[in-house]
């Protein structure tokens, strides 16, 4: 049994094993969290994915017969959060599932089951007892349907999938763990999550801004609960929303035949020597979303591919699709790369680039089959288009 405040219980389930979460790598595994609020009315926030339903269900029983539940808070339909409510529902059939309109529209679609839904807007209340529960909608932080369930009472925030990590424990507090893996973790959530919604999370920021929170509890991943951690946090959420970056190069590339690899190596080599703090990832080596994880604190991020069949190698077109969908904002993109008789490739590059958000630094280097010692002097090009943004911004 995990008591994390008075009457306030952990309910989650740890999924040790997830090493993939539609496509976000998750090394670590993850938790979905669920929290039973013992009051007049029993109220259970969130739930957790189908297949740990029973993980879930015995943690409720640990602490109360789950038919005296009567209201099921459904911040958000994903069915990592939604996946076990149907179950829930037969063994309590009080229960009122509570959602925003988007929720309930969102959970018809996918359950085809007339629940006994109980719609509420920013500002309703929700008196469970001695608790008045209140919702916030945060519509696309990161679903339309998104809300945060805030109890004054207890000074605890609920704001499901924001704030979260992919991170599994026995733990439940960051403060537990090693802060800087947690703040890591969240920032790669962020990065993979929400960072086309900066926009919408500064609105939810301001909104959450007046309230006292002790706790922050979200949907995955650890429970921030120490002032520090939590205005930490906070302050990590402004910045990335607003695509705020570090003075600092992501080289990332693929090669077929090692010639874009000595032009990344070379860049790298360049960049270190004029003293700008510089990262190189291979893309054969790291999925996707690590390299987001880079993104979301970096000015700079240069794109290296070979070509092939007049195209970019698929791996840097997953890439760029993904990041084109992530919108990363205030950033400068350059690319650069070998090729045989087409650079066609390249211009496409640049078009992913530009739709997704980023403004091109200027021309980049493409170079013929393999290069000599001359033509790798043309990267040399990249530090001036650098050091000047650097000046003016
Ligand atoms: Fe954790 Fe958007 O679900």
């Amino acid at each position: 049994m995990v008591q994390i405040k008075d009457n306030i219980f952990w309910t989650g389930y740890i999924d040790w094993d997830l090493r993939n979460f539609h496509g976000y790598s998750t090394p670590r595994g993850s938790t979905y969290n669920a929290y039973l609020i013992l009051d007049e009315k029993p109220t259970l926030i969130d739930s957790v994915k189908s297949y740990g339903s029973k993980e879930m269900l015995s943690r409720i029983k640990e602490v109360i017969d789950p038919s005296k539940i009567e209201y099921i808070i459904s911040n958000h339909t994903e069915m990592d959060h939604s996946g076990a409510i149907d179950e829930l529902l037969h063994l309590c059939p009080k229960a009122k599932v509570v959602c925003s309109p988007k929720g309930e529209e969102g959970l018809r679609r996918h359950f085809k089951k007339d629940w006994p839904f109980q719609v509420v807007q920013t500002g309703d209340v929700l008196n469970i007892g001695k608790r008045d529960l209140k919702f916030i909608l945060m519509p696309m932080v990161h679903w339309p349907d998104s809300m945060a369930t805030y109890s004054e009472h207890d000074k605890i925030l609920f704001p499901n999938d924001a704030f979260g990590q992919h991170y599994a424990s026995n733990e439940r507090f960051a403060d537990e763990l090693d802060l800087n893996v947690m703040f890591k973790e969240a920032e790669k959530y962020y990065g993979n999550i929400v960072l086309p919604y900066g926009a919408q999370v500064l609105k939810v920021l301001d909104m959450i801004a007046p309230l006292d929170v002790e706790m922050i509890c979200p949907s995955h991943g650890l429970m921030w609960r120490r002032k520090e951690d939590i205005e930490g946090m906070v302050a990590y959420y402004q910045k990335w929303a607003r695509h705020e970056t570090d003075e600092k190069v992501m080289i990332v590339y693929d090669t077929m035949w090692h010639s874009t690899e000595i032009m990344a190596q070379r860049l790298l080599a360049l960049l270190k020597e004029e003293g700008i703090e510089v990262t190189l990832i291979n893309l054969q080596d790291t999925v996707i979303s690590d390299v987001i994880t880079e993104v979301v604190s970096t000015k700079f991020l240069l794109f290296g591919s070979p070509i092939l069949n007049n195209r970019m190698l698929p791996t840097m077109a997953g890439l760029l699709m993904y990041l084109k969908g992530l919108k990363p904002q205030k950033r400068y993109a350059w690319t650069f790369g070998s090729y045989g008789w087409s650079t066609s490739g390249f211009k496409e590059m640049e078009e992913f680039l530009k739709e997704g958000g980023c403004d091109i630094l200027g021309e980049g280097v493409y170079l013929k089959y393999i290069p000599d010692e001359s033509e790798l002097e043309e990267l040399r090009k990249v530090i001036p288009l650098v050091k000047d943004k650097l000046e003016k911004d």
